[in-house]
């Protein structure tokens, strides 16, 4: 059986185990969960809480045992989720080591039978596995996500070929879940001033809009020392995204972008 070691100096402690799974229980049958718990309400330190999920009661993805937790086992577990299928990105959280989708994850592509759930990496912790985003969110609106142009607005909509609306394949599929940002080592550091992978694949979703004709204003916004040239091309982000875009390489566009204009 693996062991979860935490560090001697850590401030995270072992927590409770709950509902060990009966003397003669099916072998494979109980799967182990060690889950990150926090609550501010409290003045203790983050524990990390045992619990065991009967498979043959619960569906096979991750978020399935943690909903079966909190349905049957313990009602103060806390976690966000709402469409538990891949769209709407609250899910996100650091499952067996990487950042991801607890609705998209199967149990079994887990490395162990034990799987260790933390939330987001490097992110304020609201509660348990609830990362706080209001930076993150805010970072987002900075680019001013939003379709903007100067010409009169034509009677029915702004029109894209064919082979323009494409070039917004792999760009407009992101929901935001920040498993890309709060994995890059960049925005570990320099989160305050970097926009990070995500805000930035936003950002060029719209510098690359056929329709958009505020893209000089849009790069001008960018060139700056922290907010887009902080990326080291490491390729944390593009690894962690659990809807497979590649928010390195609209990066490395938007700097391209940059030198075609001379900067
Ligand atoms: S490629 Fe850039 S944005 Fe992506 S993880 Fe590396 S430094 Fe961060
Ligand atoms: S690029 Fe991928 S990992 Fe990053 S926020 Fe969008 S969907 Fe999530
Ligand atoms: S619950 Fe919506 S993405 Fe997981």
């Amino acid at each position: 059986m693996v062991e979860l070691t935490l560090p001697k100096n850590s401030k995270i402690k072992k927590g409770k185990t709950w509902n060990p799974p009966p003397k003669d229980a099916e072998k494979n049958r109980w799967r182990e969960y060690k889950v990150y718990r926090y609550d501010p309400d409290t003045e203790e330190n983050p524990r990390v809480d045992t619990y065991w999920v009967d498979t043959a009661d619960c569906g096979p993805m991750v978020l399935d045992a943690l909903l079966w937790i909190k349905n049957n086992v313990d009602s103060t577990l806390t976690f966000r989720r709402s469409c538990r299928e891949g769209v709407c990105g609250s899910c996100s959280m650091n499952i067996d080591g990487t950042n991801t989708l607890a609705c998209t994850m199967h149990a079994d592509d887990a490395r162990h039978n034990l799987i260790a759930i933390y939330p987001l990496p490097h992110m304020p912790v609201v509660k348990d596995l609830v990362p706080d985003l209001t930076h993150f969110y805010a970072q987002h609106r900075s680019v001013e996500p939003w379709l903007q142009t100067d010409s009169p607005t034509p009677g029915k909509e702004w029109k894209q070929s064919r082979e323009e609306r494409e070039e917004l394949d792999g760009l407009y599929e992101c929901i935001l879940c920040a498993c890309c940002t709060t994995s890059c080592p960049s925005y570990w550091w320099n989160g305050d001033k970097y926009l990070g992978p995500a805000t930035l694949l936003q950002a060029y979703r719209w510098i690359n809009d056929s329709r958009d004709e505020h893209t000089g204003e849009r790069l001008d916004d960018l060139e700056d020392p922290f907010k887009l040239y902080r990326c080291r091309t490491i390729l944390n982000c593009t690894k962690s995204c659990p809807k497979g875009l590649n928010p390195a390489k609209s990066i490395a566009s938007i700097r391209a972008l940059m030198v075609e204009r001379g900067e």
